[in-house]
This record gives C-alpha cells, structure tokens and sequence, in this order.
C-alpha cells in the first residue's frame, strides 16, 4: 500500500487550484440514470471514489466517455464527461460494487423513479458510525414504493404507473436521503414537498442539474423543496462546482504552517460558517477574483470551539482538519461532532504528533501545544487521512502516513498540490 511521506516545517506559499467537489459529482453522475439522453459534466475529479462509481454506473448500461482538453484549459481543470443512460439493463446495485462507497446507494432512487424497481445492496463506506438507510426507506415509501430487505439489499418496487408524490418531512437533515428522494421524486406523478431537506451546495448542484434537465423544482437552496413531477427528463451539461471541503482542507493547512496561498476557483459562500472560525483562530482571509487568499504570518493560533452542524452550520467533514489545527492553538478549544458518532479516530493517531486531546462522548477537548514532532501514523477515514497530512506539514522532522487509499478517495493529487506551494511531501509506492 502507499504511504505519503513529508518533513514538516515548511510555510505553504502559491497557488493551489481547488477541484471539482467530489459529494457534488457522485450525485450528478447518479442523476444520469433518470434520463434516456446524455448528461456532461465538466469539472469531475479524478478520484477513486469517481471511478468506483464509474463501474457501478456501467453496470447499470450506462455508456461513458471521458473528453479531451479544450484549448485554454489548464491542468487545475478537472475531467469533462458524458454519462448516457440510454437503456437500463440492470436495476440491480451489487454488493461488491455498492460496499464500497455509501453514495453508490443513492442509484436506488433513479432507478426506481425511471425503472420502477431496483434492488440495492445496503452500502458500506467509511466507518463513521453506523450510517443506517432509514431515512431513504421513508422516503421511498411515502413514494408509495414497496420496499423489502432480502438478503442484504434493498428490493424497492413502485406502485403501477410509478412513484406518486407527496409530503414528506424528514424527521432528521440528511445529504444522502434528500439527493435520493429529490432524484425519485422528479419522475413521480404529481408533486412532492421535501421539508427538512439538507441544503448542503452540493444539493444545490444537484437540483440545477435536474431543473436543466427538465424537472421542474422550487426552493432550491432552501429547507423546503417543491417538486412537480415530470414524464421524462432530457440531456443537459452542468458544471460540478468547486469542493468547499478541499478548499476548507487547504486553508486550515495554510493555517497552520503560516504562508500566503490563494486557493484558485474557491466559493467563499459555501463555507461561510468555517471561514468565520478559521478568521477568529487569526487567519487572514480575503476573497479576490480568481478565489480565496489565506494569510498568517508569525501570529499565534487561537483558540476556537466548534460544533459541527448540516449546511450553512460548521462541516462535519472539515472536523478532522480543524482539530489538528487547534493542537497548535495557544489555549483550550473543544469540538462537539453533531452529525457522526464515532467520528473521532483521528485523536488517536494525532496523539502521536504529541497533541493533547481528551474525548468525552461527542465532546473533544484539544490543549494546545506549540510544537508537533512527526511520526509513523496511520489513515483512518477520507477526512482524517487529510488531518493527519496538515498536522504533519507543521510538524517538527519526519512524517509517514499509511494507509493512504482514503486519500485517494477523496482528495486530487494532493501531494502535488501541496509540493508545489513549498511542502516537502512525497508518495512512497508500498
Ligand atoms: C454526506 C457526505 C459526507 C458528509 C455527510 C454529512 C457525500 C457523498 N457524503 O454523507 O461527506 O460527512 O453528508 O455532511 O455527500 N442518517 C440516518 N438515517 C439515514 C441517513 C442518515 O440516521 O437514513 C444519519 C447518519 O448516520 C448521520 C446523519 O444522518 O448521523 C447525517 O448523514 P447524511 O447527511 O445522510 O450523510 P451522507 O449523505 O452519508
């Protein structure tokens, strides 16, 4: 297996550009399963979570092609493709392709709008907690979908004449329920009100994407989305937009070794809640045209609490980061993670960089030190492997981080991205 390999110490100064996010391009890939007609994406990362789900969609029947460069287009310029799902030939999702990506369960709702059936295996993922499909369950139903679990999947069929609209209240926000039912829900007769629907950009992205391709949906954006079922729905090319995650990633980096980098193609809007933390630690963040600067030159960290909150709140998927920069802070911060049980694996590993972190049920509790020493750690999940990285970016000597498949999930040439600004980060083949 690889491992990253860097020696800390060095400021983060240049240019990284920010890719396209990768929760916005599982989804929108999904999207392609609901029409006969071919959808473009432009922007997609290159990632193994990308690829995985690439194979699932194959095989479905879906055809896709990945273009060429166009003039003018740099390297920063994720991958432009086409999805065309003119004829489904399987409405079964597998177990050994479903297991190993939780959003691959999110086909269950295309499939179901379109086809009428599918059968899904409960998917896997990392291992945050217990992650149980309940929600999409209650939503399909309320579709009028009838719904069996046998033998590990999901079998979901649709009444005669396919899924009827509705109201459905999510008793708990979820980015995962809200993607599947808004997708099924713009094939269903008559209209579906979605309340308490996650209002995550990448939600967004995705309802854009529908209403391009013909769906007809109000509230986007917000708590409360409205859809008026459609017989069918057409082509349309869409952009994936920028990963506020990586973007978040990358200045909680520069945060902590100090430097001056500007994050190309950066939406400063969606992730407000996290800039505004990240300033009161003393970072200096100035939005400009072609992105977001992040300055912080020779002053202290301070010490900030967060809770991790769904969309506009604090992400839960920049936790990992943010703690790694709160064991340099000059004081005591705590962290409450909200959304995931079991999302603190990374606290172990971060003890190794000598970090002083107590867990206490959702609460952490982080002393800052001024110094971290590198060390031999281990990737856990996609958003700890990364915590591990920043964290050992400002460390003092040498540190190898294992395991880096999650990286590679989630994360594009992140070595290269960050090597360029000054690190000394290297992959080492295993
Ligand atoms: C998505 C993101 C992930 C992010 C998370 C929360 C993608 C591909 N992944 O994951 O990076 O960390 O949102 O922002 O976009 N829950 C239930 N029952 C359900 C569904 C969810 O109890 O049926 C719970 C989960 O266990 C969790 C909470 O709801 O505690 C939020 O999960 P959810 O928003 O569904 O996360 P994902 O969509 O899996």
């Amino acid at each position: 297996m690889d491992r990253i390999r860097l020696v800390g110490g060095n400021e983060l100064r240049g240019e990284i550009p920010i890719s396209g996010a990768k929760n916005a391009a599982l989804p929108l890939m999904i999207a392609s399963l609901l029409s006969a007609e071919p959808l473009v994406l432009n922007n997609v990362p290159r990632l193994a979570d990308v690829k995985q789900l690439e194979r699932i969609l194959e095989n479905h029947g879906v055809d896709i092609a990945v273009h060429g460069r166009r003039r003018g287009e740099d390297e920063g310029v994720g991958q432009r493709m086409t999805f065309h799902a003119a004829d489904i030939v399987d409405t079964t999702a597998p177990y050994d392709l479903v297991s190993k990506m939780r959003a691959s369960f999110w086909v269950i709702g295309p499939l179901l709008a379109r086809c009428h059936e599918a059968r899904v295996s409960l998917p896997g993922g990392c291992a945050i907690g217990t992650r149980p499909v309940d929600l999409f369950l209650y939503g399909l139903k309320a579709l009028g979908a009838e719904i069996d679990i046998d033998d590990g999947y999901v079998v979901a069929k649709a009444p005669k004449g396919g899924l009827v609209g509705t109201t459905i209240s999510f008793p708990k926000v979820s980015v995962g329920a809200t993607h599947t039912i808004l997708m099924a829900a713009t094939l269903a007769r008559g209209t579906t009100v979605l309340e308490n629907a996650a209002q995550e950009p990448e939600i967004t992205n995705v309802a854009e994407c529908l209403v391009a391709m013909g769906a007809k949906i109000s509230g986007i954006g917000t708590r409360t989305l409205t859809i008026e079922g459609v017989e069918k729905l057409h082509g349309a090319t869409v952009d994936v937009i920028p990963d506020r995650i990586e973007t978040g990633t990358f200045a909680m980096a520069a945060a902590m070794t100090g430097g001056d980098v500007l994050l190309k193609g950066a939406r400063p809007e969606h992730l407000q809640s996290a800039l505004d933390i990240l300033a009161q630690t003393g970072v200096e963040l100035t939005p400009e045209a072609g992105g977001l600067r992040v300055r912080r030159n020779g002053n202290g960290i301070r010490p900030v609490d967060v809770e991790t909150e769904p969309f506009p709140g604090f992400p839960t998927d920049l936790q990992a980061q943010f703690m790694a920069l709160m064991t340099m802070s000059n004081g005591v911060s705590q962290i409450r993670e909200t959304i995931f049980e079991n999302r603190y694996m990374h606290v172990a590993e971060l003890a190794r960089f000598g970090a002083d972190i107590a867990v206490n049920g959702q609460v952490a509790t982080i002393t800052g030190k001024p110094q971290l020493r590198g060390a031999q750690v281990m990737a856990t999940d996609l958003r700890a492997s990364v915590s591990l990285v920043i964290a050992g970016l400002a460390a003092r000597g040498e540190t190898v981080v294992n395991r880096i498949y999650h990286l590679d999930r989630g994360f594009e040439r992140l070595e290269d991205k960050l090597s360029r600004c000054g690190a000394e980060i290297e992959r080492v083949a295993g």
